[in-house]
């Protein structure tokens, strides 16, 4: 099926006279015929729910429409964006292990990669773009567990390479994991240009309401764990699960079962049912809002590409002169390029505030990739300890404005972006 069916018609499959529309199991346990049954689910021999920190049939159904969106063999819903991107990690990487990670994800994948996550001994080593091959591949080594990478990075929104670092990842024998976020599975399916794990924050645009924070992880099932001996947790038997070996009960689908029944059993960020449920409603018109967001998001640039007197440079991967462009051809359904714009006003920290205090009709909110246009000087907020020259190290400049575009009419967003210009040039 196409992407916008799948959105639509995906996971949930009613049988004759069920609901129409995907129920809610608001249910914490399950019951059984008889003690041998549930014996049989928690030996892994049978599938079904044992328990909603570990599954639950409304969760589940969502998670097999972001599965067949994304092209993977199978998913699993996570609390938040960072319990996915933790757990990504985390379901093959232990204590004395390293994983290579981009130099532009996300600030709070950052953070939790290279302080938190060596706080439990595993070491984030940074790649950035500006490596040769030689110098990116020098940081692997025998203790290499994987890759993480962001498709389009927030807020830098560079496009992420595949054609490049998928073999030369792969060549180091470790697998290769994507934040698809911004992308969302509509624009880009990572898997299909050789990914092997996609992870998301659902609380963008595929709730696209701003309605609920959530995450997944899903499996592209390609990736052969069973090859040198490199990730024993999937292919030696598992003490904490009867003696279990992931790879070779479960196959394709082992990494996403071990994820499941052994650290979302022992961590349990997991997602509710409700949350599951919007999350679904999102899903169904993600199709449609991502290529409005794409269309108002060029619009909104190429005005800001005019206004040459008050923005000094606009970063958009859609822009046909942007440094990001070819790749998003490459990479991006028809090119659009998602709903969120960068750039820098001239006159620093001050005038960005001023522009973003003149808006009216973008608010000023800690968000991005919902149906609301809204705005965020990271200087003014999030980095606001930072002097202007701390920030700029940080790569970041003082008037730097990230804005994402939502789907009102586009002719309003940038009249609105107009009027405040006006009230701050
Ligand atoms: C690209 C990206 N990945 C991950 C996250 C973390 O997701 P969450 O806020 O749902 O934990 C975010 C949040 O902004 C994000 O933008």
């Amino acid at each position: 099926m196409e992407k916008d069916t799948i959105c639509i018609q995906g996971g949930y499959k009613p049988g004759n006279s069920e609901p129409r529309v995907l129920p809610i199991y608001q249910s914490t346990t399950y019951k059984y015929d008889s003690a041998e049954e549930l014996a049989k689910l928690f030996d892994l021999e049978s599938p079904g729910h044992m328990y909603t920190r570990i599954s639950n049939p409304t969760v589940e159904y969502v998670e097999s429409k972001i599965a067949e969106l994304e092209g993977g063999v199978g998913a699993m819903m996570t609390s938040s964006g960072q319990a996915a991107s933790f757990i990504s990690v985390f379901n093959i990487a232990s204590s004395g292990d390293n994983f290579v990670m981009m130099s532009n994800l996300y600030g709070g994948t950052t953070n939790l990669f290279l302080v938190t996550m060596k706080r439990m001994g595993i070491e984030a080593r940074v790649a950035t773009s500006d490596m040769s091959d030689e110098e990116f591949l020098s940081l692997f080594d025998d203790r290499t567990r994987c890759f993480f990478g962001e498709t389009i990075a927030n807020p830098s929104l560079e496009v992420f390479d595949f054609d490049r670092y998928v073999p030369l990842v792969h060549s180091k024998g470790v697998p290769v994991i994507i934040d698809n976020t911004f992308a969302t599975p509509v624009l880009c399916n990572p898997i299909a240009f050789g990914a092997d794990i996609v992870v998301h924050s659902t609380t963008k645009y595929m709730d696209g309401h701003a309605e609920v924070v959530g995450g997944v992880i899903v499996d592209g099932g390609a990736f052969d764990w069973t090859k040198d001996g490199k990730y024993p947790e999937l292919t030696e038997p598992d003490e904490s699960y009867h003696g279990v070996v992931y790879a070779k009960q479960f196959g394709r689908a082992a990494y996403i079962t071990k994820a499941r029944t052994q650290l979302m059993r022992d961590l349990g960020t997991t997602v509710q049912p409700i949350a599951a449920f919007l999350i679904n409603n999102g899903l169904e018109t993600l199709s449609l809002r991502i290529r409005r967001h794409s269309e108002n998001a060029l619009a909104v640039a190429e005005y800001l590409k005019s206004r040459t007197d008050i923005v000094e440079s606009v970063s958009y991967p859609g822009l046909a002169d942007d440094k990001e462009h070819s790749r998003a051809v490459r990479y991006l359904k028809d090119g659009l390029s998602s709903g969120v714009v960068s750039f820098c006003v001239k006159g620093g920290r001050e005038k960005a505030m001023a522009f973003m205090n003149a808006l009216k009709l973008a608010a000023i909110v800690v968000h991005v990739a919902d149906v609301r246009t809204c705005v965020l000087n990271p200087a003014s907020t999030t980095h606001r300890q930072l002097s202007d020259d701390m920030l700029r190290k940080a790569g970041i400049e003082p008037g730097f404005v990230r804005f994402s575009v939502g789907i009102e009419d586009k002719k309003d967003i940038i009249s609105d972006i107009e009027e405040a210009f006006k009230a701050c040039l």
